[in-house]
């Protein structure tokens, strides 16, 4: 294993963001923080330095401790009700800031949460396509709007702080993470995630940065965290100092420069060591070398995760660099194990000074800390779940289709046709949305969970309806199965961090009834067009031999009927919209390959970066090899390694 002091340094580049231009705003914020931070007694300073999650804590708690955040975890709602009401969001967030303002300090509070494709844990919100959809879109403008949109849905239920972008470079599939990611390439990573930021945030130069239809987003996770030996989720990311910042951190550069003022660190070592716990990575390098000036909260309960004596660990964790403290449940013991270490002095007085001033300054970015904060519940109401959402929601699923076959030009369909659709995932919103949607996983959600959420079938069924032709719906190809082309769709079920982890690629080996679909279709004579709904590159060389058209359909969000805009002609016969997506991680075609094609040695091995057909193109697909040599080889040990339930220390 590699020593990572000997190893040799680089230098990281300053990353300076147009708001640090603005030496007038910045000298009245800093002399704002100043005069706070010169008030507050060492109890409230370490109460500012937590993160309390939603379910251990109430608006009580706030009024006694005066906290510096809390935040809804994945999945946790208002009541523990998944179909809390916006009112419901937007009643308790006020509760909080009330009680944040009664509190001595009177410090208003930071909420965060999840919204990482659109406000995903809030019932009838839009659920915007996944990171690696985006990424095959790779339209900056587009995913700006995304951001923007997301903004205003996340401040209409009186939160003002975001977990987003996820600016991961995905290397090994078999992470379950990979569809947080935008692509292999650190470019479009750096490029995509920076247009998120600025969307949530505002553009930085500008006076609508943070103002009241943007919030704080964050640049998250640092660092290296897709380049963890076997695609281990919170694995070991051994690469060389090198390549973490060429590769790893190259959307953390854009961010900064872009003016993110969170930045999230990694569940992940590096080279053995834990990303929390290296003073190297999060005060050298982020703050000093970067020129890092916000706040780095921690992952979820990721400082427990330190070697050595539990008790200590958050406090070694802030003495690295961690300014704030993302806690699972047992937030009264994290504070008072900070609060006596602030006390005896193992967390001095400078580093305790500036991990506060770090959050007061974001917070007087904000605009929280002047007399005329509002709380939520003066604010204008905003648009969630609208029109407009929808169509954007629609738009970036059209951009993000990438067509990975079309023998013969079955593609586009005509509408006055006989179509069948095959399959149970043509009717399932909730696999359409992937992991971290209304739940953790994604998992335990039922189609009437979501409101006027549109499934692919009924996307094709409205087409068709105005086309003149007809369309059945079958589970499972038959005797009497009869169509002039079939619609298969199938996929991966829901899945987040941890859970999602797998040791082999092959799609048939964890599910092989779309390729028997297929291959009874075929044995009729009915022409198969395949839609895939995945959060990674899987090895489906069987299916795509079995299918004469295929496209890759990602996970779309709410808004399946897009998906129809681009399969078929308008009623006039003409294309509405040709297909614009492209690879943005290689495709592997060899079932032994786990991990992305960085230098393109074996090209025959791999859909490249930038594969994907149009209609314009009529390109032959050969014959793929089916041999399935990942069949029965687990390539490592357990397939989750995680500690998501970690003991508090
Ligand atoms: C929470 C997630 C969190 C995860 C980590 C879940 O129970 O809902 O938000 O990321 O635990 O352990
Ligand atoms: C995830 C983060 C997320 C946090 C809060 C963690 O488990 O790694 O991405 O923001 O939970 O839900």
């Amino acid at each position: 294993m590699t020593d990572v002091a000997l190893m040799e340094r680089v230098v990281w580049p300053r990353c300076k963001s147009a708001l640090s231009t603005n030496t007038r705003r910045l000298a009245e914020i800093n002399k704002l923080v100043e005069a706070r931070l010169k008030d507050l007694s060492v109890e409230q300073k370490v109460a500012q330095l937590i993160q309390a999650e939603l379910a251990s804590v109430e608006p009580e708690d706030i009024r006694r401790f005066g906290l510096g955040s809390i935040l809804n975890g994945g999945g946790v709602s208002p009541n523990a009700n998944k179909r809390a009401s916006i009112e419901d969001w937007w009643n308790l967030a006020n509760e909080f800031q009330t009680a944040a303002r009664e509190s001595e300090a009177g410090i208003p509070i930071f909420w965060g949460t999840d919204a990482v494709h659109g406000h995903n844990n809030v019932f009838s919100a839009t659920i915007f396509p996944h990171n690696i959809a985006l990424g095959a879109a790779n339209d900056s403008d587009l995913v700006e709007r995304l951001g923007a949109a997301t903004a205003r849905d996340v401040l209409d239920t009186g939160i003002d702080w975001v977990f987003a972008p996820t600016l991961a470079v995905p290397c090994d599939y078999r992470w379950g993470r990979t569809y947080e990611g935008y692509s292999q390439e650190p470019e479009i990573v750096a490029r995509l995630g920076s247009a998120m930021l600025c969307g949530l945030q505002g553009d930085p130069a500008s006076t609508e940065f943070f103002d009241e239809n943007h919030v704080v987003a964050t640049s998250k996770h640092f660092v290296g965290e897709g380049s963890t030996l076997d695609g281990i989720d919170q694995g070991d990311a051994l690469c060389s100092e090198i390549d973490l910042l060429n590769i790893h951190a190259l959307g953390h550069i854009a961010a900064l420069k872009a003016g993110a003022q969170v930045v999230m660190a990694a569940f992940n070592s590096w080279n053995n060591e834990k990303v929390h716990g290296s003073w190297y990575l999060l005060q050298e390098v982020l703050k000093d070398q970067m020129g890092f000036d916000g706040f780095v909260v921690s992952d979820w309960d990721g400082f427990a995760q330190l070697d050595g004596d539990p008790e200590t660990a958050c406090i070694r964790s802030i003495n690295a660099g961690v300014d704030m403290l993302m806690v699972s449940s047992d937030w009264r013991g994290v504070y008072e194990r900070v609060l006596n270490a602030a006390r005896i002095g193992e967390i001095d007085d400078v580093r305790l000074n500036d991990a506060v001033g770090r959050i007061l300054r974001v917070k007087a970015l904000r605009g929280m800390l002047t007399p005329n904060w509002r709380l939520p519940s003066t604010r204008s109401k905003q648009t969630l779940g609208s029109n407009s959402k929808r169509e954007l929601a629609r738009e970036a699923i059209r951009k993000s289709l990438v067509m990975l076959k079309n023998s013969n030009g079955l593609l586009p369909l005509e509408t006055k046709k006989r179509i069948v659709v095959v399959g149970k995932s043509a009717r399932d919103i909730a696999q359409q949305c992937g992991g971290w949607t209304l739940t953790w996983q994604g998992t335990n959600n039922e189609t009437d969970d979501f409101p006027d959420a549109v499934s692919i079938e009924s996307g094709i069924r409205g087409v068709i309806s105005a086309g003149g032709g007809v369309v059945s719906f079958i589970d499972e190809v038959d005797d009497e199965t009869d169509a002039d082309t079939a619609i298969v769709v199938f996929g991966e079920e829901p899945y987040a961090e941890g859970e999602g982890d797998l040791n082999h690629l092959s799609f048939s080996q964890d599910d092989s009834l779309p390729l028997a679909q297929m291959k009874a279709l075929n044995a009729r004579g009915i022409p198969v067009v395949a839609l895939f709904l995945t959060g990674r590159p899987r090895w489906i060389n069987p299916e795509l031999n079995a299918s004469d058209a295929f496209v890759v359909c990602w996970l779309p969000g709410t808004q399946g009927g897009a998906i129809a805009d681009v399969l078929f002609k308008d009623s006039a016969n003409t294309v509405r919209y040709d297909f614009t997506g492209r690879l943005a991680f290689s495709w592997p075609l060899d079932s032994s390959l786990t991990c992305i094609d960085r230098d393109s040695n074996q090209p025959d091995s791999y859909l490249p970066v930038g594969y994907g057909l149009t209609y314009e193109e009529k390109v032959s697909f050969e014959q793929l090899s089916e041999t399935d040599v990942s069949m029965g080889t687990s390539l490592r040990g357990p397939s989750f390694q995680g500690s998501y339930n970690y003991p508090n220390p």
